[in-house]
C-alpha cells in the first residue's frame, strides 16, 4: 500500500466519525431546546392536570425530550407531583389562590410550591388556559436555566395586554426590511396546505408571551382583504388560535376604491363607511377572534384620510366604528412626515392636537424614537404628550439600521434604555414603561409592537444571535422592567449553554454589542448616515439629484467647517420644546445635553471640549475606533468558545463576526475620512489608521437585492 492510499483511508474514516458524532445544529429549535444535557435535575413523580389543556401537553412533551423518560399522568397526588391547572375550589381556597388569581387577570399565573396533606407539590395555576400555558413555559424556562428550586413562589402578569409582532411581509413572499429569507407565510399554498412551521412559530411566540401578530406589511396591498386572501388568513388564524395568538391585518386605506370599486375612499363618505362595516362583518364571520387593523396612512406616499381633506382622527375613527361591534381595534401609526419642518418634530405636531379625540378602540402606534429606528435616538416626545389617547410603542426587531442579519447586535439594551427613559411628563419617574403601560395615564388598551425579524431561513432570523432579539422583545413585552442582563442570560442558557464560564463572555459580548454598533456607525447622536437605497452601509456624502432632502444623510449630520450635528435647540429647530421640563432644558443646553445625543440636538464646533477633555473631532475619532476594537474583542471572545459550542453554529457566528469587523472598519473609515474634509484635523495618531481611500469608498454600490 502506498502512503498516498493510507492517507486517503485515514481521511475517509475521519469523515465518517465526524458525520456520526456531530448533530446538525442549524438553530431551528430556537430557545426551545429541551434535550440539552445541562437541564437541571428536577424530579416530578407525575403530573396532575385539571383538564386536557395545551399547557399540559406542552409540558409533557418538553419533559419527555428533556429527560428522555415519560412523566406519567397522575390520578391522585403523590409526593413531588406537578399540578398543572386550576385546583379544585377547596384547594384554591385553602391556598388563597383565588383572590390572587383574580388580581393577576386572564393571562397571569402562579407557580408555587405547596404542602398538601404532607405532600410537596409544585403548582402552576391560572384562571384561564392561556395563563396556564404561559405558566408552563415559565416553569420549563426555569428548569432549562437551572433556576428551579424546592421552594417557589412566582406570580406574573403581563405589562401590556397586546404583545404583537408586525410582519412586514408582502403577499409575493418578499419581506420589506427582512434579512432571513422569504416570508414564512406561504400565501400561494394557503389555505389548502399548512406549513409545519406555523405551529413552531406559534409555540415559539407563546413561549415568550406574544399573543398577537400582524401578518402583512404596513405598506399593505388592498388584496389582503379580498375574499380569496381572507380564507388564507383564516387558515393561519386557525393554527395560531390554540396558542392564544390573535391575528391582525395591515390594511390599505384606499381599499374601498382599489378593491371594492368605489369611486372614493373618503372616510366620511357613507358608502365607504358601509364598505368597511361590511368588510368587518365578512372578516369576523370567518375569524371570530380577529384582532383588528394596523394602519399606515398618509405616510411615505401611502393613501390616507388627508387625501380627502380629512384628518387622522376621521380615518381612525371610521375604521374603529366598523370594528367596534366585533370587539376589534385599530392600531393607527404616527409615523408621518413631510418635507419642510424638522422631521423629528412632525409626528408630535400632527398628533398632539388630536389628543382625546380618538375612539376608545383606537391606539396610536409610535416608533420608539422621533425619526426611524436609528441605532440611538432619544425617545419620541409623543410618549408623555398624548395624555388622553391610548399609545403603544413600536420597536424594530429586524435590524434594518443595525447591520441587518450580518451584525451581532443585541437590541435589548436599546429597548430598556427607551423603556427606562424618564419623560418627566408627570414629574420625576415618569418612565416610558409607565407611560406606555397605562400606569401614568389610564389606558383602555395597552400594547407594544415589534417589527419581526423572522423568515424562512433554517435559523429563523438570519443570524443565530438575532434570535435573541425576538426573544428579548417577547420578554420585555411581558415584563417591561426586566433587565437586559437577565434576558441575555436566560437566552444563552436556553439556546447555547448553561455553563457559567461560557455564559459570562457570551453575555458580555451581547450586552456591549449595541453600544459597539452605535460607536462604529453613528456615535454621539449622529443618525441616518446610510447609503441611498439600502440601510446597511455608510454614505454620509450621499447626494441624489431631485431626492427629498429628509431622505439624505446631509440633512441629518449638517457637517460644515464649523462643526457637526443637527441644531434642534431653541436656537435651531426647537425640537427640544416637545419634551417636558426639566428634560427640554437639559437637552437644550450644550453643557447639559447627554453626550451620547449631543449631535442629535446640537451643531457642535469641531474644537468643542467634551467632558473628558478631548475636542469633538478627537472624540469622534476615538469613539469610531473603540467600536472597531469592540468588534475585534467579540471575535476573540467567540473564538475562545469554540471547544464548547457545536461546530455549525460556532462557524456560522464566526463568519458573521468577520463581516461585522470588516464593516466596522468600513463605517469608521467612511465617516472619519469624509468628516475630515470639513474638520481639517488629523486623525489622532494613537488610533488605528484608515485602510481605505475615501474615493474608493464612494464607489461602493451594494448588491441591492441583498441589502435594499
Ligand atoms: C422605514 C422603512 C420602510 C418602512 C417604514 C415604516 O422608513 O425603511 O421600509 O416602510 O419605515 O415604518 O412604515
Amino acid at each position: 500500500m502506498s502512503i498516498r492510499y493510507n492517507k486517503n483511508v485515514f481521511f475517509f474514516f475521519l469523515f465518517i466519525t465526524v458525520c456520526f458524532s456531530v448533530k446538525a445544529e442549524d438553530g431551528s429549535r430556537l430557545w426551545l431546546r429541551f434535550n440539552q444535557n445541562n437541564n437541571q435535575a428536577v424530579r416530578f413523580s407525575g403530573v396532575l392536570s385539571s383538564g386536557k389543556s395545551l399547557a399540559y401537553t406542552e409540558f409533557q412533551s418538553a419533559w419527555d425530550e428533556m429527560k428522555g423518560s415519560k412523566l406519567s399522568n397522575l390520578n391522585e397526588l403523590k409526593d413531588s407531583s406537578l399540578v398543572i391547572g386550576t385546583l379544585n375550589d377547596k384547594q384554591i381556597r385553602q391556598f388563597g389562590f383565588s383572590k390572587e388569581l383574580k388580581v393577576l387577570g386572564s393571562e397571569g399565573y402562579i407557580i408555587r410550591s405547596v404542602l398538601l396533606k404532607d405532600k410537596k407539590l409544585t403548582v402552576v395555576a391560572a384562571s384561564t388556559d392561556q395563563g396556564l400555558l404561559y405558566g408552563v413555559y415559565h416553569l420549563l424556562r426555569i428548569i432549562q436555566t437551572g433556576e428551579f428550586a424546592e421552594t417557589l413562589n412566582i406570580k406574573e402578569r403581563p405589562s401590556y395586554s397586546i404583545r404583537i409582532l408586525n410582519h412586514w411581509d408582502n403577499l409575493d413572499g418578499t419581506i420589506e426590511r427582512g434579512y432571513a429569507g422569504h416570508s414564512i407565510w406561504k400565501w400561494e399554498e394557503l389555505p389548502g396546505k399548512i406549513s409545519p412551521r406555523y405551529i413552531e412559530y406559534a409555540r415559539a411566540n407563546a413561549s415568550i408571551g406574544i399573543n398577537a401578530t400582524v401578518l402583512n406589511n404596513v405598506n399593505a396591498s388592498p388584496k389582503i382583504l379580498s375574499a380569496e386572501y381572507l380564507q388564507k388568513v383564516r387558515a393561519i388564524a386557525g393554527v395560531l388560535r390554540p396558542f392564544h395568538i390573535k391575528v391582525y391585518l395591515s390594511i390599505n386605506f384606499a381599499s374601498p376604491k382599489e378593491l371594492g370599486g368605489l369611486t372614493t375612499s373618503d372616510p366620511l363618505d357613507k358608502n365607504v363607511k358601509k364598505w368597511w362595516a361590511d368588510k368587518a362583518n365578512e372578516i369576523y364571520k370567518l375569524i371570530p377572534d380577529f384582532g383588528g387593523f394596523l394602519v399606515k396612512a398618509n405616510s411615505e406616499g401611502l393613501p390616507g384620510p388627508m387625501d380627502y381633506g380629512r384628518t387622522h382622527v376621521d380615518g381612525a375613527n371610521m375604521l374603529a366604528d366598523a370594528l367596534n361591534p366585533h370587539g376589534g381595534i385599530v392600531m393607527w401609526r404616527a409615523f408621518v412626515y413631510e418635507p419642510g419642518d424638522d422631521r423629528a418634530k412632525l409626528a408630535y405636531k400632527e398628533f398632539v392636537k388630536y389628543d382625546g379625540q380618538f375612539r376608545d378602540n383606537v391606539i396610536i402606534q409610535v416608533k420608539n424614537g422621533p425619526i426611524d429606528f436609528q441605532p440611538r435616538e432619544p425617545f419620541s416626545p409623543l410618549f408623555g404628550a398624548l395624555k388622553k389617547t391610548d399609545i403603544m410603542p413600536e420597536l424594530q426587531i429586524t435590524q434594518e439600521y443595525l447591520g441587518q442579519s450580518d451584525h451581532l447586535v443585541f437590541l435589548s439594551p436599546m429597548w430598556t434604555e427607551f423603556l427606562n427613559a424618564d419623560s418627566y411628563c408627570n414629574g420625576k419617574g415618569s418612565t416610558i414603561a409607565k407611560v406606555s403601560d397605562g400606569r401614568i395615564f389610564k389606558q383602555k388598551i395597552t400594547a407594544i409592537a415589534g417589527v419581526a425579524n423572522i423568515g424562512e431561513d433554517a435559523n429563523w432570523c438570519g443570524h443565530h444571535f438575532a434570535q435573541a432579539n425576538w426573544y428579548a422583545f417577547g420578554r420585555l413585552a411581558w415584563n417591561n422592567e426586566l433587565s437586559s442582563e437577565q434576558i441575555a442570560q436566560e437566552w444563552i442558557k436556553m439556546t447555547f449553554t448553561a455553563n457559567d464560564s461560557l455564559v459570562k463572555p457570551i453575555s458580555e459580548m451581547m450586552l456591549n454589542s449595541r453600544e459597539a454598533a452605535v460607536n462604529y456607525m453613528m456615535p454621539l447622536g449622529l443618525h441616518h448616515l446610510f447609503a441611498w437605497g439600502h440601510h446597511y452601509g455608510p454614505e454620509p456624502w450621499c447626494a441624489v439629484e431631485g431626492a427629498r432632502p429628509d431622505w439624505l444623510p446631509t440633512y441629518y449630520h449638517k457637517a460644515d467647517s464649523v462643526g457637526l450635528g443637527f441644531d434642534r435647540s431653541s436656537l435651531g429647530s426647537n425640537a427640544v420644546a416637545q419634551y417636558a421640563s426639566p428634560l427640554k432644558d437639559q437637552y437644550n443646553d450644550l453643557a447639559t445635553c447627554p453626550e451620547n445625543l449631543i449631535l442629535w440636538f446640537h451643531h457642535v464646533p469641531w474644537d468643542y471640549r467634551m467632558k473628558n477633555g478631548r475636542i469633538l473631532w478627537d472624540e469622534l475619532c476615538f469613539t469610531y475606533d473603540s467600536g472597531v476594537q469592540q468588534v475585534r474583542d467579540f471575535q476573540k471572545k467567540w473564538d475562545r468558545i469554540e471547544p464548547f459550542v457545536d461546530a455549525q453554529r460556532y462557524g456560522e457566528v464566526q463568519s458573521k463576526l468577520k463581516i461585522q469587523a470588516h464593516d466596522a472598519v468600513w463605517w469608521k473609515d467612511a465617516c472619519l475620512l469624509y468628516f475630515q474634509t470639513f474638520s481639517k484635523r488629523p486623525i489622532p495618531y494613537s488610533i488605528e489608521r484608515p485602510v481605505h481611500e475615501l474615493e474608493d469608498l464612494k464607489k461602493i454600490k451594494l448588491d441591492m437585492i441583498q441589502h435594499n
